[in-house]
């Protein structure tokens, strides 16, 4: 199945729309595998960098940003997908985006899902790389836990499945951040059930409301609601009723269940955040796909908006991420609010993303992924403006590692882990081509753990020469 090209550009952080922005000698845009394979051997005549696009939504703008000569290869005309509802899986071409994937299956089941991200513009190369979580973690892990099989071309434009790359290779892409192993065509997932009808509800609570407590006791609960329930809280400056400034925590549930159960629940559960039946509707699992996307800033629109490729609220902007394994104390949360008040309002926000349930009960070795049992949550610090410019760019960048350094006695330590699809090159990069794995592992470990070492050990045998490579791909294992 082939698509028109709707969408101007695939760039999806105006940090990098720069004059200045290093740009590509050419992008190539395949609609077949062979245009592929000649980019490959075109650019390995040539000594040039190849970077793979597939959503273009990464962090520090990777597949699409080089220092060095490169050529874009934007996979946007290759994502086609086909949903076996019977088999409960479908195969989707890393061109597509998790929008058309959900469009996919929804037109076929009701009651089949796929555990993916919020932003439905995000593509599925890049995505499933790197884990991709969303709404049904909490129930089904990442999105790199439900792969079962996929399709990669190395650097001499062979094509293998997982039988022929052996389960090294295929436990390596899901979730080590793509680019690193070759370039992933095609991955075939496994689909989740969902009930015909679940429950969602977004409650805000100001300061004046009770914010802090409640913050602080949701970081006691959210982890050990059962698994079809997931409470994520985002959080930035606002004004309150009497115009003063204030801090809201907006409460976002996905409940996979009906809303008299989930009343019912957090009434048990988590009674201080006052939850009632009006706060709460029911709608199917893909109209609950279109609430979240709505809240994350795209059109409240019919379905078809999950086919839009472009993210509506792109910006410049700035993230990172922290695990937490014990609650923060309230003393900790005031430190917190006092920094997002630092920046401009509605420039600051973070997300705490309730992790336990089904994470908990994968293997920290599974998939390179390694953040499961013992984290609370994840939290993702997020600086965005709107105007350009360098001094901007510093003032917003630099308000953002000044609030990470005071994180530090609140988060994870040794390593102090990091969530690779939300790339941030602060935290170390390879220089083009001679960084050793030494060296490297001083950020590989933070988002890998003891997976690292595997993961340079299977580049060493299936990519020695580093052909694939970019800021933060990984090196071949030296001992
Ligand atoms: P992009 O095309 O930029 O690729 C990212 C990396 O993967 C690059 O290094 C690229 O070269 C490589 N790559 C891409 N396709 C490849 C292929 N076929 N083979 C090999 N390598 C390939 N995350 C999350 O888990 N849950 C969420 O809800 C969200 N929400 C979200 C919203 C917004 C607005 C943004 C900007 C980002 C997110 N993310 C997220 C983070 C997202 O998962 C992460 O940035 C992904 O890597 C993006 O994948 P894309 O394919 O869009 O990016």
């Amino acid at each position: 199945m082939m698509h028109k090209t709707r969408n101007k550009t695939s760039i999806q952080n105006l940090r990098f729309t720069s004059p200045s922005t290093p740009k590509p000698l050419v992008i190539v845009t395949p609609v077949e595998e062979s245009q592929i394979q000649a980019t490959v051997y075109c650019a390995k005549q040539h000594g040039l960098q190849i970077r793979v696009r597939s959503g273009g939504h990464d962090f520090e703008g990777l597949s699409y940003v080089s220092e060095v000569p490169f050529v874009i290869l934007d996979l946007l005309n290759l994502r086609s997908i086909s949903v076996d509802s019977e088999n409960k899986t479908a195969w989707v071409q890393t061109g597509a985006t998790i929008g058309e994937l959900y469009y996919r299956i929804a037109q076929k089941s009701k009651t089949l899902g796929f555990p993916a991200g919020i932003c439905p513009s995000v593509g599925v190369g890049g995505h499933f790389s790197g884990g991709g979580y969303g709404p049904l973690l909490r129930k089904y892990g990442f999105a790199a836990d439900n792969i079962v099989d996929a399709l990669i071309m190395d650097d001499s434009g062979n094509i293998r499945d997982r039988t022929s790359m052996g389960e090294d290779l295929f436990w390596a892409i899901r979730g080590s951040g793509g680019t690193s192993f070759g370039i992933v065509l095609a991955w075939k997932v496994k689909l989740v059930n969902v009930p015909p009808s679940v429950t969602v509800f977004t409650v805000y609570r100001t300061l004046e409301q009770n914010a802090t407590k409640l913050v602080h006791q949701w970081q006691f609960v959210a982890h050990k609601f059962p698994d079809e329930l997931f409470i994520e809280i985002a959080i930035m400056a606002n004004s309150s009723a009497n115009g003063n400034r204030t801090i809201r925590a907006s409460f976002n549930c996905l409940f996979l269940g009906g809303s008299d159960e989930l009343v019912e629940l957090m009434h048990e559960k988590f009674p201080e955040l006052g939850v009632t039946k009006q706060d709460c509707t029911e709608m199917s699992w893909i109209e609950s796909v279109l609430y979240f996307a709505a809240y994350a800033g795209f059109p409240n629109g019919p379905l078809d908006v999950l086919l839009n490729r472009t993210y509506t609220g792109i910006i410049y902007f700035k993230a990172k991420s922290d695990y937490v394994q014990k609650p923060i104390s309230v003393t900790g949360l005031e430190g917190i609010w006092k920094r997002i008040y630092e920046e401009d309002p509605l420039s600051a926000q973070i997300i705490l993303i309730p992790y336990g349930g089904k994470m908990d009960r994968i293997s920290e070795k599974a998939i390179p992924f390694p953040h499961r049992a013992g984290n609370l949550y994840k939290i993702v610090y997020i600086a965005g403006w709107l105007e350009g410019g360098t001094a901007a760019s510093e003032r917003h960048i630099n308000w953002i590692r000044r609030f990470y350094s005071y994180m530090a006695p609140y988060v994870s330590k040794s390593p102090r882990a990091a969530y690779v699809n939300y790339r941030d090159l602060d935290i170390g990069v390879n220089h083009q081509g001679n960084t050793s794995y030494a060296q490297a592992s001083i950020w590989g470990v933070k988002y890998f753990k003891g997976n690292f070492k595997r993961l340079a050990q299977v580049k060493s045998k299936v990519d020695p020469s580093n052909f694939f490579r970019n800021e933060q791909s990984i090196p071949p294992f030296t001992s």
